[in-house]
C-alpha cells in the first residue's frame, strides 16, 4: 500500500474538478475529497482562451479539497489532463534487426525501441505525450506486449503516439504554474481518455474491444480497446453545449433554461414520453410562464444523440468492424447523465452499451455518491493512471531490490546489470513520453 496522496486534477470545458486519491489498504483506490469550480468561457472545445482565469479556477478548486491535504506533509503528486482538437494519435512501426538472433530479448532492447520510435516522432512533432507499445512481433512468432526472453533475427514493435499542440501544451502547464498552488510541485500530464479508460473500464471489455465514448460540453474523446491495446482516439469539438444551443433554438428559450430543460427534465428516448407533459418556465419581465412540450424537448435531444451515434460509429469504423466489439459501447462524462442515452445509442448502433461511472471507494458515503458521477470519471482516473505508473515502478524496484536468487527466472540477463533500477525508471518514462517524467514545478511564491 502506498501512501502518497495523488491530486487528480481534470480540467475541462466547464468544469475543473478536483479529486485526492490514496491508495486503501486492499489496494482499491480510495477518494478521499471533491470540489470543483467552473470554467465555461476560459476553456472552449478543450482549449484554454484564457489563462488567468483558468489558473484561478484551479485555484479554487484545489482549495476546495485542501482541508483534506492540510497538515498533511507533502509526499503528494498532482496528475492532470490534456484534450482538445489539437491532439493527434497515431500508430507507428518499426522494425529493428538484432544484433544476436540467439540471445533473450531485454528490457533494454525494448527501451531502446521506444526510444527509436520516439526519436522519429519527434522530428515531426515535438510535443510527444505517450509513447504507448501496442505490440511487439519477433521474427515469426505471434505478436505480443511481452516479448521479453524471445529469440529471432528482428523485431518488430508497433505504438500508438499522441502529440498535442506544443504552444497549447505550454500553455496547459503556465495555468498549471500560476495557479500558485503548493499543491501543484511534482506531477504528469495525461491525455484524458487514458485516465477516464482506467477509471471506468474493466479489462474484459477492452479484451473483448470497447469503445469508450467521453461526453464533455465542448468535446467527446472516442477510444476504441481491442485486445486489451488502445486502437485509436480521437477527440471532437462537438459536446454537451451542442445539444443545449440546439434546445435553445429549437424551443425559442434562453441558453440558461435551455441547459435546465436538458439537464432536469431531457430524455434521448422521445417515444417513451407523453405529448400531453409540459413544464413551465418564467416569462421574462412579469410575463406569463412559457409551457414547454416535454416531448419535443426529447425529440430534438434524441435527433443530435442520434448524430452523436455516427459519429461514433465512424470513428469505430476506422480501426475495426464496430460489430466486433463484444465489450459494446461506454459512455460517460457529463453528458452521459442524459436519461436513456445508453438505451437510444445500443438501439441504433445494435451493440451492448452502458454508462461508465467511475469505479473507486470513498473515504464516506457522501463522496461515494459523489464521485458515481460520470462527470468524475477523467478526474479519478487521472488519479488512478498515476498509482498504476508508481506502482510499476515500486514492482519493478522490488525485483530489483531482492536477493539475487529470487530474481531468478524473473528477468533477462539484464537483471545483473548494475544500472538496472535507473533503467527501470526510464521504461516508466519513456513508454508515458516526456511529458509524464514527472514535472517539477517551481515554486512561484
Ligand atoms: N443531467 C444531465 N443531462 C444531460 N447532460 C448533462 C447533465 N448534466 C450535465 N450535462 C452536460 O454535461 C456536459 C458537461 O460535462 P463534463 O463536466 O464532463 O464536461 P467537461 O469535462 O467540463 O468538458 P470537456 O470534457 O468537453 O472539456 C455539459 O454539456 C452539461 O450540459
Ligand atoms: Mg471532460
Amino acid at each position: 500500500m502506498r501512501n502518497d496522496l495523488i491530486i487528480g486534477l481534470d480540467i475541462g470545458s466547464s468544469f475543473v474538478r478536483a479529486v485526492i486519491g490514496r491508495q486503501s489498504s486492499d489496494n482499491k483506490l480510495e477518494i478521499l475529497s471533491i470540489g470543483k469550480s467552473k470554467t465555461t468561457g476560459y476553456i472552449i472545445n478543450g482549449d484554454i482562451v484564457n489563462v488567468n482565469k483558468t489558473s484561478d479556477a484551479i485555484s479554487e478548486a484545489l482549495k476546495n479539497i485542501a482541508s483534506t491535504i492540510e497538515g498533511k506533509n507533502n509526499d503528494y503528486y498532482f496528475s492532470s489532463n490534456i484534450s482538445g482538437g489539437h491532439i493527434n494519435v497515431n500508430t507507428f512501426s518499426i522494425t529493428q534487426a538484432r544484433e544476436n538472433a540467439i540471445s533473450p530479448v531485454s528490457e533494454s532492447e525494448l527501451i531502446s525501441l521506444i526510444n527509436s520510435a520516439k526519436k522519429s516522432n519527434l522530428d515531426k512533432n515535438p510535443c510527444i505525450l505517450h509513447t504507448l507499445p501496442i505490440g511487439f512481433q519477433v521474427d515469426n512468432l505471434p505478436e505480443t506486449l511481452e516479448p521479453l526472453g524471445q529469440i529471432g533475427s528482428k523485431i518488430k514493435a508497433d505504438f500508438i503516439v499522441v502529440t498535442a499542440d506544443q504552444t497549447k501544451n505550454d500553455i496547459l502547464k503556465q495555468c498549471l504554474i500560476s495557479a500558485q498552488s503548493e499543491h501543484l510541485k511534482t506531477g504528469n500530464i495525461y491525455y484524458s481518455p487514458l485516465a477516464t479508460a482506467s477509471s471506468v473500464l474493466n479489462l474484459d471489455e477492452k479484451q473483448l474491444g470497447v469503445a469508450l465514448v467521453d461526453i464533455g460540453s465542448g468535446t467527446i474523446e472516442i477510444s476504441v480497446y481491442t485486445k486489451n491495446r488502445l486502437r485509436h482516439s480521437k477527440v471532437i469539438n462537438w459536446g454537451g453545449d451542442r445539444i443545449t444551443e440546439d434546445v435553445q433554438i429549437g424551443l425559442n428559450v434562453s441558453l440558461e433554461h435551455a441547459e435546465v430543460l436538458k439537464n432536469k427534465f431531457g430524455s434521448a428516448l422521445s417515444k417513451e414520453i407523453d405529448i400531453n407533459e409540459v413544464v413551465l418556465i418564467p416569462g421574462i419581465a412579469g410575463r406569463k410562464p412559457t409551457p414547454i412540450s416535454v416531448k419535443n424537448l426529447a425529440i430534438i435531444i434524441e435527433e443530435r444523440i442520434k448524430e452523436l451515434t455516427a459519429i461514433i460509429m465512424v470513428e469505430i469504423s476506422k480501426v475495426t468492424d464496430p460489430l466486433l466489439l463484444k465489450g459494446g459501447i461506454v459512455i460517460t462524462g457529463g453528458g452521459a447523465q442524459l436519461p436513456d442515452i445508453a438505451d437510444l445509442i445500443q438501439k441504433v448502433t445494435g451493440l451492448e452499451s452502458r454508462i461508465g461511472e467511475p469505479m473507486a471507494i470513498a473515504s464516506t458515503p457522501q463522496i461515494e455518491a459523489e464521485i458515481k458521477d460520470p462527470s468524475y470519471a477523467t478526474a479519478v482516473g487521472l488519479v488512478q493512471v498515476y498509482f498504476e505508473q508508481l506502482n510499476q515502478l515500486e514492482v519493478e524496484e522490488e525485483i530489483v531490490n531482492a536477493p539475487s536468487d529470487s530474481k531468478a527466472g524473473l528477468r533477462n540477463n539484464d537483471s545483473k546489470g548494475p544500472n538496472l533500477k535507473g533503467l527501470l525508471r526510464k521504461t516508466v518514462e519513456v513508454l508515458m513520453g516526456s511529458n509524464e517524467e514527472e514535472e517539477n514545478y517551481p515554486d512561484e511564491k
